[in-house]
């Protein structure tokens, strides 16, 4: 079981939330999710996928921390260079509980990761998001976040960036096998289209 002290422990940013509801909405999605799979102790064992190994990709919380500090960059570049307004608190708060449902998804076994089979981490998310009473904006990012699977598509600008943000915020390349745009098009039934040209590295 996961406790408020250790979803703060591992991402203490969480206290530079001003907004204090959507402050609590963010360590409260990973108490219900962590009551739904109480197997989980430390949050730093969870990785990204079964198939992403923590010592090459990085575990889960690296990747929400990175997602963190993004959308802290693209704040200023969209109010600067577009006029668009984001709300950072919202961002920050989607960010925190995007992949919190992994802990539901996800079960450790026999030295590895198993997940349970057809789960939408990013769908069930955003239907907890509802449960609880956050704002339905912060859940339609939350569940049009993953181009893993069955995608869907964001209707607002705020859904449409968290998605982009996401994949950018992963230590998967394709020097260290598939990489994240390959094992996404896979994830929604597309092969690497067979062109003639290939790139070929220079070295
Ligand atoms: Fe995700
Ligand atoms: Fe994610």
């Amino acid at each position: 079981m996961l406790i408020e002290a250790d979803v703060l422990r591992a991402f203490p940013a969480i206290k530079d939330i001003a907004d204090g509801r959507l402050r609590k909405l963010s360590t409260d999605v990973w108490r219900y999710v962590s009551e739904r799979n109480p197997a989980w102790t430390d949050i730093e064992r969870i990785p990204l996928h079964p198939t992403m190994p923590i010592a090459t990709h990085g575990n889960l919380v690296k990747h929400v921390i990175a997602m963190a500090r993004l959308s802290e960059a693209l704040v200023p570049i969209y109010r600067d260079l577009w006029n668009q307004d984001l709300d950072l608190d919202t961002f920050r708060a989607a960010v925190y509980v995007h992949d919190a449902a992994k802990v539901i998804e996800f079960t450790e076994k026999d030295g590895g990761v198993v997940g349970i089979p057809g789960y939408n981490h990013a769908i069930e998310a955003g239907r907890i998001v509802r449960e609880l009473g956050g704002p339905e904006p912060l859940a339609h990012m939350v569940e049009a976040h993953s181009l893993s699977g069955p995608l869907v598509v964001p209707r607002t600008r705020d859904a449409q960036l968290f998605l982009l943000m996401d994949p950018m915020c992963l230590n998967v390349f394709p020097e260290q096998g598939p990489g994240v745009l390959e094992r996404h098009l896979k994830a929604n039934g597309r092969e690497d289209p067979k062109t003639l040209e290939r790139y070929r590295s220079p070295i």
